[in-house]
């Protein structure tokens, strides 16, 4: 027979204790509703950082080295990564819906490497982003470009979308050919996403002053790969880049073009996650690839 007393005795409601939730992680993210949130806890983790796999490129770019499989390729990485960004083609056709990672929609498109980049127009309506279960959405931003002005549209079309249904949205720095990616045009493209919505943005890393350009955005800036670069200058490019303020990366040819992109995913995430030097980082690669430099 239950113990009625008992049971009455061991109720606790914590009198006297106020009620608490923990502080997001992410930053400028406190103040935002609770499904935003969730998803944004989906694509960092607790230590505020994400280890983000790019492989959208085919949007514009078509089976660009490395993407040719996407099934062979990039699939079997996925238990490094936090986030896969990928367009909704590829998530449909070729990720499995099973995944547990947290998934970044791209959100824009138009042009082919054929055309002008920057004349983009939002490419999918919200409620397919609701339908994939994306924990954010991606959109390019082109300061300075040429279609500069709609490029915004396009992100703040998106962001609106997204506070609709509690989902955010990732503001991606598009650098022209003619444009320098230093720190003064970085910090300004940077801010500009922000300042007009977007949660997260991602961007370049730069050699000068890239710890003010993450000072100055107010929501996490991650760090784009870009062209493939040797091993150890890929990893100290990671390093210096969560070293001065980023939440993280989010590397797609620096990973997916490797000899060993299983080994490079890990060896970046621990830079990330574990707070490896990027020489360490570097043997972390040899040792998973067998010796392999490249
Ligand atoms: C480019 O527009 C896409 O957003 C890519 O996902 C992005 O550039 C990251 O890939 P990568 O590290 O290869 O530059």
């Amino acid at each position: 027979m239950a113990d009625l007393d008992s049971t009455v005795a061991a109720k606790d409601y914590g009198l006297g204790t106020p009620q608490t939730v923990p502080a997001s992680p992410v930053k400028g993210s406190d103040q935002l509703d609770f499904g935003m949130r969730h998803r944004l806890g989906r694509i960092f983790a607790q230590d505020g950082r994400t280890v983000m796999l790019a492989f959208d490129h085919g949007y514009f770019q078509g089976p660009t080295r490395g993407l040719e499989r996407v099934d062979l390729s990039v699939v079997p990485l996925a238990p490094w990564a936090d986030a896969l960004m990928a367009t909704r083609g590829i998530m449909r056709t070729v990720v499995p819906a099973a995944s547990d990672n947290a998934l970044v929609l791209r959100a824009s498109g138009g042009p082919s490497v054929l055309k002008e980049l920057s004349d983009e127009r939002v490419a999918m309506d919200v409620t397919d982003a609701v339908r994939i279960d994306a924990a954010a959405v991606a959109v390019q931003v082109f300061i300075g470009g040429e279609h500069e002005t709609q490029s915004v549209h396009n992100m703040t079309q998106l962001v609106d979308a997204g506070l609709a249904v509690g989902i955010p949205v990732v503001g991606v720095t598009a650098v022209g050919r003619e444009l320098t990616r230093d720190a003064r045009y970085l910090g300004l493209a940077t801010r500009i996403i922000a300042e007009l919505g977007a949660q997260i943005v991602k961007t370049y890393y730069c050699d000068e002053n890239f710890a003010h350009v993450t000072a100055a955005c107010p929501v996490p800036v991650i760090m784009a790969g870009g062209k493939k670069l040797p091993v150890l200058d890929a990893l100290t490019m990671a390093w210096r880049a969560v070293d001065q303020g980023a939440s993280g990366v989010d590397m797609g040819r620096n990973i997916f073009q490797r000899q060993h992109p299983a080994a490079m995913i890990q060896a970046v995430r621990s830079i990330v996650h574990d707070g490896v030097d990027p020489d360490e980082a570097a043997e972390i690669y040899a040792d998973l690839s067998g010796g392999a430099s490249d």
